[in-house]
């Protein structure tokens, strides 16, 4: 599917790190959420597998289904009128190798109008992420923490060995991803490889030195019934919605209780 008018296309986004202007990235699961961040100018939209712990409830991203995320990118993809989408290929795709992978990626290619997929992993991934750039599938990258490798490293590992980070990223690169995502890296790591990649690096928790930052939706906005403080230490709560909806909430149901809701106004039949 080619891209809507004026959308960012994967060269756009190249150009942007060639000008030195910064990619501003969210993750995003649903219509209006997509809606709003495209026209707020957001560069890139992810479906993230991170859907799995924030949208579904799970204690990690391992449990997010090839059809699930299609279903959020179609939604998420049809919102977007300027953003280039981006979807995670869910765990165990790419670790089965490059044909599994290429098939799931071409599924969600085929499925629903994003751009690209991203594909987790360093060295050790990057020939399935060159089998996936040679069936024409634009891809981005993720090398540091790896969430779904979460088993086999026995917990979420920060990769702080600048030699493993550089091999992973620079292997990446070369098997012709257009950008790379590197999560809880050390920031001078990040800004380091920054430099020497010609390709952009999307930080989360990896600092200011990265080309691009991407968030995830909901510890942008706290929603969640969690207070603003226990966001995690690289995110920024920017509005507090979850306070607000439940500050909502608990007035919706002193209403509904009090028969203070519904008024004339919401009733039918009611005199004007
Ligand atoms: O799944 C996700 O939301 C991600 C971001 C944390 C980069 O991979």
């Amino acid at each position: 599917m080619a891209n809507k008018a004026g959308a960012n296309s994967v060269l756009k986004i190249l150009e942007m790190k060639k000008r030195g202007e910064k990619i501003a990235v969210v993750t995003a699961y649903d219509y209006p959420t997509a809606r709003m961040a495209d026209a707020a100018g957001l560069d890139m939209l992810l479906v993230g597998d991170s859907l799995a712990t924030v949208v579904q409830g799970r204690p990690t991203t391992l449990g997010a289904t090839l059809d699930q995320m299609i279903y959020h990118a179609e939604a998420v993809a049809r919102a977007a009128e300027r953003a280039l989408v981006v979807v995670d290929v869910p765990f165990p795709y790419c670790q089965l190798g490059p044909d599994e992978a290429v098939r799931a990626c071409a599924r969600i290619l085929k499925e629903t109008e994003a751009t690209a997929v991203k594909i987790e992993g360093g060295a050790s991934r990057a020939e399935t992420v060159r089998a996936v750039v040679a069936a024409g599938i634009p891809v981005v990258g993720h090398c540091g923490l790896v969430p779904q490798s979460v088993k086999a490293l026995g917990g979420y590992k920060v990769q702080r060995d600048w030699d493993q980070l550089l091999e992973d990223t620079t292997a990446i690169q070369e098997a012709g991803a257009f950008a790379v995502v590197l999560e809880c890296v050390e920031r001078e790591h990040a800004a380091e490889l920054s430099k020497r990649l010609t390709i952009p690096t999307i930080g989360i928790g990896a600092g200011v030195g990265c080309d691009g930052q991407v968030l995830v939706f909901h510890d942008l906005f706290n929603f969640s019934e969690k207070d603003p403080s226990e966001t995690p230490k690289h995110a920024r709560v920017y509005r507090d919605l979850g306070g607000l909806i439940g500050e909502g909430f608990r007035e919706y149901v002193a209403d509904v209780k009090a028969e203070r809701f519904p008024g004339d106004a919401e009733s039918f039949g009611a005199k004007k």
